[in-house]
């Protein structure tokens, strides 16, 4: 039986000297257990004991938060960090729009492990990362804006990437449907290197230095952005049930628009851009009628 540590001093060591070397934090912190990285992350934020950009990385949580009200299986082997921006860092970083922000961050995550993996990564809109059809990164954002101005707004950008979990102690639900890098990794010579190339802290500084290039390119060029969502667009062509609080839409999605909104077209050939909701997919023979 594989056993499952925390990460190893040395290593843990050796990764926060990486990320002093991004050159990008102002404020840096890795826990080895803690309630959930963007918790604390809001607590610091709101109390004022920490500079922003700010990186929160844990080996554990012990009350992980999902989207929706769920919780986030956090085990050892989960990659979980959180990373905070004010308003005013995101526009130093090439001003990307709070609206697109999940997606770029969703897809930050997918391009970071591509090469590690052997199958695409997908973006299930708006920001779920998903390997041969099972969910391998969860992200929950999380914004604020303050009463003093602009200069008190900030976002909380919470990641968790199964990097070597097992799901054994999950529920269900996580059992059947997510997955974990190293049962995807890409092998073409040494296993062990293969699975090193997945460890936690390697693919947190990978992820790091593709999102940070990502925030100045989309912005630079909104094209490229567009271009890398379908290169990884899970939903794209399939049905899809929208769950809002007020209403469902259903539609064979056919895209985003460009501030991240999600386009279908329904039964009736009418377009609808969905803002928030949460996505289903229809299974095909549902009985919809497509045409
Ligand atoms: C989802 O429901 O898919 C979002 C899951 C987000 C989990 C991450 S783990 C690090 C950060 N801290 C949390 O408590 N949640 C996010």
């Amino acid at each position: 039986m594989v056993v499952h540590r925390m990460i190893p001093d040395f290593r843990r060591t050796a990764a926060l000297n990486s990320l002093r070397e991004l050159g990008w934090f102002s404020h840096l912190e890795w826990y080895e257990e803690i309630d959930s990285t963007n918790r604390s992350l809001h607590r610091r934020i709101k109390d004022g004991s920490i500079a922003l950009p700010a990186l929160i990385v844990t080996d554990v949580q012990t009350q992980g938060a999902g989207r929706g009200g769920n919780r986030w299986f956090s085990p050892p082997g989960c990659l979980m960090f959180s990373v905070g921006f004010s308003s005013r860092d995101l526009l130093l970083q090439g001003g990307a729009s709070l609206a697109s922000l999940p997606l770029q961050v969703g897809l930050s995550v997918a391009q970071a492990i591509a090469p590690l993996v052997r199958s695409q990564p997908m973006v299930k809109w708006p920001n779920d990362v998903y390997i041969e059809d099972r969910k391998v990164c969860g992200i929950l954002m999380e914004t604020s804006y303050g009463n003093a101005g602009i200069g008190d707004d900030f976002v909380i950008v919470g990641i968790g990437i199964n990097c070597h979990v097992r799901f054994d102690a999950a529920n269900d639900e996580v059992r059947r449907n997510a997955v974990s890098l190293h049962e995807v990794v890409r092998t073409s010579g040494e296993v062990s290197s293969a699975l090193e190339s997945v460890v936690p802290e390697s693919v947190l500084l990978r992820f790091l230095q593709v999102f940070r290039e990502n925030l100045v390119r989309f912005q630079e060029d909104p094209e490229s952005f567009m271009q890398a969502w379908r290169t990884h667009d899970w939903l794209a062509e399939r049905w899809v049930s929208v769950q809002q609080p007020h209403r469902e839409v259903i539609g064979r999605v056919v895209g985003i628009d460009r501030t991240g909104g999600l386009c279908l077209i329904d039964s009736l050939g009418i377009v609808h851009t969905i803002l928030s909701g949460t996505v289903r997919l229809i299974p095909t023979d549902a009985g919809v009628n497509h045409h």
